[in-house]
């Protein structure tokens, strides 16, 4: 099967666009992204937070040059908001000026539910013809209700909107749609069943490390190694929440600014409000666990170093 023209054509192409954009995939979420573009499905995307997941939407959308449509995601997400919604205030007008130019009920009535009074909200935007077609982003939608699942449902299986007053809206070229969830409750099987599932984890050292050079320019390249390695420590203890990805880049900027070059145990005290946003997590690496990891990465540098300098003598 070969992808519609503009679409990249193998998942090392993927991969290559969206490195172009800064977006550092692992093998497994280019082949997903690939795959989502070339059968047309949508790419269903569920992982920690930060770990890079309404990025893929963006870096999509501008590797390919196309118009990104965002629906974010809240409790009481209603199909006004996500869909369509009658223009109230333009219908009234229109009824008015209609009764001063004496229109009969029928005429007004016929008149109101026309398209000249429809609002489209992301889902009916994405929908209607676009030069390229657009990247649909329906963000974080573990955190609408149950029933606007089930209304997504429709948009997702036909690429289709139905409006009673009116007609059936069908895309002629489905939108690229990329859903997002934190897994803060389980999204339903049916939803699941039409996408293409992929779970964003935490990335490992090599490309953490790449993403930190790409997103913090200008970072000293030990530094940038010392963060990754520090991050990732703290990934493996039993806090209340891990930090993400976006913790990881934005210390990176923050000791930057402070114009660091390297990890010290104060730095490390003044700037871990960056990494952790919990108290009982603060409070416990700051008495114990940062100590014990910038000696290890201390002694793991030192290692490098021997290692390095061993090689060049041989
Ligand atoms: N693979 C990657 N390559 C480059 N940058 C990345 C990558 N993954 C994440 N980032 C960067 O990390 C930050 C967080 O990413 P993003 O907002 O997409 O995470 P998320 O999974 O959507 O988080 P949340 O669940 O909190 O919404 C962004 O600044 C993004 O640019
Ligand atoms: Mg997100």
């Amino acid at each position: 099967m070969t992808p519609a023209p503009g679409l990249p054509a193998s998942i090392d192409e993927t991969h290559g666009r969206l490195l172009g954009q800064d977006y550092v995939a692992d093998r497994r979420l280019a082949t997903a992204v690939f795959l989502a573009l070339t059968l047309e499905r949508p790419l269903f995307l569920e992982g920690e937070p930060g770990t890079g997941k309404t990025e893929v939407a963006k870096a999509l959308s501008r590797s390919l040059a196309a118009e990104l449509i965002r629906l974010q995601c809240y409790e009481g997400l209603d199909v006004n908001l996500a869909a369509y919604e009658w223009n109230y205030a333009r219908q009234m007008l229109e009824i008015r000026l209609g009764e001063a130019a004496h229109e009969s009920r029928e005429q007004i009535a016929t008149s109101l539910f026309s398209e000249r009074f429809l609002i489209a909200r992301p889902l009916l935007r994405a929908l209607l013809p676009q030069p390229v077609r657009p990247v649909l982003l329906i963000d974080e939608l573990d955190r609408a209700d149950e029933p606007f699942e089930a209304y997504l449902l429709e948009v997702l299986a036909e690429f289709q909107i139905t409006i009673p007053e009116l007609t059936t809206i069908r895309a002629e070229q489905p939108p690229i749609v990329i859903i997002t969830s934190n897994r803060t409750r389980e999204i339903h099987d049916a939803v699941k069943r039409r996408c293409i599932y992929h779970w964003v984890d935490y990335p490992d050292a090599a490309r953490e490390l790449e993403i930190v050079r790409r997103r913090v320019p200008h970072v000293q390249e030990a530094l940038a190694r010392q963060i990754v390695e520090f991050v990732r420590d703290l990934r493996s203890l039993e806090l209340y929440k891990l930090p993400g990805l976006s913790e990881t880049i934005e210390w990176g900027r923050a000791l930057l600014a402070l114009d660091r070059t390297t990890l010290d145990p104060k730095t490390v005290d003044d700037t871990l409000g960056v990494l952790l946003k919990y108290q009982d997590d603060l409070a416990r690496v700051r008495d114990s666990e940062a100590a014990r990891i910038l000696e290890r990465i201390g002694n793991a540098t030192a290692a490098t170093e021997r290692a390095m300098a061993a090689a060049e003598r041989d």
